[in-house]
């Protein structure tokens, strides 16, 4: 099968992810999952997300403006917006099933969400271009920003959707810890559980400031403002493709000969 690893003609770009000219470690698959087929309609646009995937991210989208309601309503509760909040969803007891339900929410499509990623086939492609490569170690630690060329994920990508799974996997395991408050005080001693309801309050902040100051702003106002739809219908235009995913872009055109932008 034809791809840039396996040295078919990679497209317009000098491939140097890793820091090594004409090499690409995002291996192409042979049924090229990621591309779906490769269908491209009349708008020279590609799917980039299945409406499995944006349904995860709509569900999470949920949990989370549940989750940060309901917990600053509690964590502020002197702010008058909190206690207008707590007046309108009908009282304290309603703010608290309401971040619990958002919890549950959030724990359940987490524990999806890695079925996704372990299981099915397109999944486990997506895992292995979500991990970081030595180049986006370079672009961490060097601030190579410009000099990049990225696949599937650029490096600030990869950080957000770790950051995500690793406050999500703290504020999940601290939250369910601090709601069963009987249980953890008769394993633990009650430093413990004080400890990690600091923990869990002050993690809310910065879980809040990666996804509301930094995902915001990429997905408003870096590459594609108002708004990347790419949430909402799943398409990327092939012009975008190449600009901000050259390596992505190269693989494309390499399995699918005569797509690519015109
Ligand atoms: C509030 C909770 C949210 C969470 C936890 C979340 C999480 C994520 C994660 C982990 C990714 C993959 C990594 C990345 O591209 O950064 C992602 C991608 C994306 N998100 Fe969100 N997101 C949230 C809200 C939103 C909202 C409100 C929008 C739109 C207004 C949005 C638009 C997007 C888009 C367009 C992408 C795809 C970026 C790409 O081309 O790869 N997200 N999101
Ligand atoms: C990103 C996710 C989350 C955010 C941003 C968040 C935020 C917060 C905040 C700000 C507080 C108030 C802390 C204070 O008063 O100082 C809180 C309390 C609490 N959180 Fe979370 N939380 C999240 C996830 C979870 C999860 C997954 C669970 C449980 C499964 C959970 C259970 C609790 C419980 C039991 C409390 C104590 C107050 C109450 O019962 O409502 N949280 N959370």
């Amino acid at each position: 099968m034809p791809g840039p690893e396996n040295g078919a003609e990679a497209g317009s770009h000098p491939v140097e992810n890793d820091g090594k000219l004409g090499r690409c470690r995002e291996k192409t698959r042979p049924d090229n999952q990621i591309f779906l087929g490769g269908k491209m309609n009349e708008n020279n646009t590609i799917i980039r997300f299945t409406l499995n995937e944006r349904i995860q991210h709509i569900l999470i989208i949920i949990a989370f403006i549940m989750l940060f309601v309901s917990g600053f309503a509690l964590k502020y509760s002197n702010n008058p917006v909190s206690e207008w909040l707590i007046q309108l969803i009908g009282g304290m007891e309603n703010r608290s099933t309401i971040h619990h339900l958002g919890g549950i929410l959030l724990i359940v499509v987490g524990l999806y969400h890695i079925f996704y990623l372990m299981v099915t086939t397109r999944g486990r492609d997506q895992l292995r271009r979500l991990l970081f490569r030595s180049s986006d170690r370079k672009a961490l630690l060097f601030f190579k920003r410009q000099s990049i060329l990225h696949g599937r994920f650029t490096t600030r990508q990869k950080l957000q959707f770790w950051l995500v799974v690793g406050g999500s996997l703290s504020m999940g395991a601290s939250g369910l810890l601090i709601w069963f408050h009987d249980e953890t005080m008769s394993l633990f001693s009650k430093w413990f559980w004080d400890f990690l309801f600091v923990l869990h309050s002050h993690g809310a902040m910065l879980v809040f400031l990666v996804i509301v100051i930094w995902h915001m702003y990429d997905v408003h106002f870096r590459e594609a403002f108002p708004m990347d739809k790419s949430w909402l219908n799943g398409k990327i235009s092939l012009e975008r493709l190449k600009k901000e995913h050259p390596l992505e872009y190269d693989e494309y055109i390499s399995t699918h000969p005569g797509k690519g932008e015109e």
